[in-house]
């Protein structure tokens, strides 16, 4: 595998493998790499020529300094890891690299970043979109790989892609757990033993709303969903929410639906996880 740091030397790359006619593969990510994105790359190594992995922790889609500067770092086990799963570049540039000037890029996206991530953290995605733009640029994928843990970002992307004639295909792979539920996330690498298993509530508490959805009006699964959370020490609930899984807007009476995405953020101590599961009404 090679590492590439220059934006030039990733794009003269990517240049000449499209001219011998490769398919390109590419799993953006910010590191600190767990089973989730391994379970991606090998996706893309099993139906891609190439695989380009890019570790980056971006600065602009940080919308709190502490999570920026906390954020785990772990360059040398990502690179043991990637060997193993059939990656064949690692796109690993420093910030001066992909913002040589100061990003003054404004995206929209509507009623998508009113709700959840959107409200909850403000210029989250469009710090996502710049850089996710930038690097579908850089390594102009056939496919990309995204996690349905991020289920507001997929969506986000897929505006973007659309909205830009990203010619790619976005492909998104469901949320690896644990085995006692637990979303794998990079983040968890913060939490200690007891905020790791703490943390097993956040997936309780969805499989709770589950096993109401047919029971209750949505307001009252809200709200037993937020009485339950605040029984748990160390766990402030920032929001659960029960929304279209395409539109993400929220759902007010779930027989209407097919399906409905529950949603959850919440802070276990000073780490903030968020989890998510789409449903499947008349599986309930
Ligand atoms: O999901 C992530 O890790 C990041 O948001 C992404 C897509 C790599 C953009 O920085």
């Amino acid at each position: 595998m090679e590492v590439i740091e220059q934006v030039g030397t990733i794009r003269q790359t990517v240049q000449a493998l499209r001219c011998s006619g490769k398919t390109i593969g590419f799993v953006p990510t910010m590191g600190a790499l767990h089973e989730g994105h391994l379970q991606l790359l090998r996706a893309s190594a099993q139906e891609n020529d190439i695989t380009i992995c890019s570790i980056f922790v971006n600065p602009t889609q940080f919308n709190n300094p502490d999570d920026y500067k906390l954020y785990p770092r772990t360059m040398e086990e990502d690179i043991a890891l990637l060997k193993t799963v059939g990656c064949n570049y690692l796109f690993a540039p420093n910030a001066g690299e992909v913002y040589r000037e100061q990003t003054l890029l404004q995206f929209s996206f509507g009623v998508l970043e009113t709700v959840m991530e959107g409200e909850h953290r403000p210029g989250h995605f469009n710090g996502v979109a710049t850089i996710v733009g930038k690097l579908f640029n850089l390594v102009q994928p056939h496919k990309a790989y995204f996690g349905q843990k991020d289920l507001q970002q997929v969506a986000i992307v897929r505006q973007l892609v659309n909205g830009l004639s990203f010619n790619l295909e976005l492909v998104c792979y469901p949320t690896v757990r644990e085995t006692d539920g637990l979303a794998m996330s990079s983040r968890n690498k913060r939490l200690n033993e007891e905020q790791r298993q703490i943390a097993t509530h956040l997936y309780k508490a969805l499989q709770q709303a589950k096993a109401e959805l047919k029971q209750k009006p949505v307001a009252s699964i809200k709200q037993s969903i937020a009485e339950y959370l605040q029984s748990i020490n160390q766990v402030a609930l920032e929001y659960f929410e029960i929304a279209d899984p395409d539109t993400l807007q929220p759902v007010e009476d779930v027989s209407k639906y097919k399906q409905v995405a529950l949603c959850i953020a919440a802070f276990v101590g000073e780490v903030r996880l968020i989890d998510n599961i789409i449903v499947n009404l008349n599986e309930v």
